[in-house]
Formats: structure tokens, C-alpha cells, sequence
């Protein structure tokens, strides 16, 4: 028996074993490291599931991120990942349940659209996202086009130019 939690009912070090876990330690030098570096997940929209035993078996991460135009003006977006399961016990499901979580849950908070540099073969399939208004989309480190995916979850429409990266916070 497995469930659905938010990430934040677990420790920080559960969340990076798995991680090393399922992408190597190396994944810290990937460009989608790179474009939320320095930011904090968000809790309302990160989600893990446990195990039988309360351990952590899956994990999913959003972040605030922002295109940044060459006019100074950021576009807020949501990035979703990494999304991991443990190795052992991958094509179970947990995958699914986790992005079933996290869009049900942006959805419900009207949040700005969600992207990600993923496989189109998984993300696309089961929830959606696509390359289509992400071509003048420009990152901080390498990427394959095709894999630089939004979803818009309030009608938004998505498109833009500039460069992906943290999202500076505006004082109000
Ligand atoms: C990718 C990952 C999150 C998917 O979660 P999961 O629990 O293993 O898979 P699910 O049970 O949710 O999905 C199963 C279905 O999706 C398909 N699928 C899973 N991963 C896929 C991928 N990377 N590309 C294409 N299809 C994929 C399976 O073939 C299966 O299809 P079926 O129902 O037609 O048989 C998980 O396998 C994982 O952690 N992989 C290693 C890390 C990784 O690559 N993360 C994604 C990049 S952020």
C-alpha cells in the first residue's frame, strides 16, 4: 500500500537519496538545476508518496521559474521536476499519481502554466504538455526543443522569447 502526500511531510535527505537514486549524483549539473538555481520548491504543488512503511518511494518537485525577455519583463511559470520513482518499483503507477496531483492541483489554484524539460513520449501523452509555443524559449545550459514542454492550466496562453531562469521576486 502506497499514498499520496504533500513532499513536505518528508525530510530533505529522503528526497535527495531518491533522487541520486533514480538520475545519479551527476543530475546536479543539469540545465533544469540550472534555471531554478537558488529557488525553494513550492509546497503546495511538490508531492511524494510513501510506502507501506512511511518511506519515500516517489517524489516530485515544482519551482517558481520566469522567462526572462530581452524588455526586462519576466513571464512566471511553474517548473514541474525532477519527477522520480524508485528504481525497483518504476511503471508501477506512482509516476502518474504524482502529475495526476500536481495538474489537478494547479488547475485548482489557477497557477502560472506549468513547464519542464522532459520526455514528450510520457508528459505529453498522459497530461499534455508540448514543445509547441516553447521555440523561442532559450535555457542556461543545454536542451533538445522538443523536450522543453509547457501546460497552460487557465487558458494562458503560452509563447514568448527570452531565457528561462529563477524568477525574481517583484516587491508589490
Ligand atoms: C519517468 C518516471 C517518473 C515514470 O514514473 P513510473 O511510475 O515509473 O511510470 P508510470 O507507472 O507512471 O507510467 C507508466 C506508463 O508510462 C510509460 N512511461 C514511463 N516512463 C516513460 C518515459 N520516460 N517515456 C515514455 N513513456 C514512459 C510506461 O511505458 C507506461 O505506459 P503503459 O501504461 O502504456 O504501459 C519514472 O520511471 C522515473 O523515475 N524514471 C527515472 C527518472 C526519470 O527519467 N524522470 C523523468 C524526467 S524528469
Amino acid at each position: 500500500m502506497s499514498s499520496l502526500l504533500s513532499l513536505a511531510s518528508f525530510p530533505e535527505s529522503a528526497v535527495d537519496r531518491l533522487l541520486d537514486a533514480a538520475f545519479g549524483a551527476e543530475r546536479r549539473g543539469r540545465t533544469a538545476y540550472k534555471i531554478r538555481e537558488g529557488m525553494a520548491w513550492l509546497p503546495h504543488l511538490s508531492f511524494g508518496i510513501a510506502n507501506a512503511d512511511g518511506d519515500l518511494i516517489g517524489s516530485l518537485q515544482s519551482w517558481p521559474v520566469a522567462l526572462h525577455g530581452a524588455d526586462g519583463v519576466q513571464i512566471p511559470l511553474v517548473m514541474v521536476g525532477p519527477v522520480a520513482v524508485e528504481p525497483s518499483l518504476q511503471l508501477g503507477g506512482h509516476g502518474r499519481a504524482m502529475m495526476d496531483a500536481v495538474v489537478a492541483a494547479a488547475r485548482a489554484q489557477h497557477s502560472d502554466p506549468l513547464m519542464m524539460i522532459g520526455d514528450p513520449e510520457y508528459y505529453g501523452r498522459f497530461w499534455g504538455f508540448t514543445a509547441e509555443g516553447t521555440g523561442g524559449w532559450n535555457a542556461p545550459g543545454p536542451f533538445e526543443q522538443r523536450r522543453l514542454m509547457a501546460l497552460s492550466v487557465d487558458g494562458r496562453i503560452i509563447g514568448g522569447t527570452g531565457m528561462l531562469g529563477p524568477r525574481i521576486r517583484v516587491s508589490a
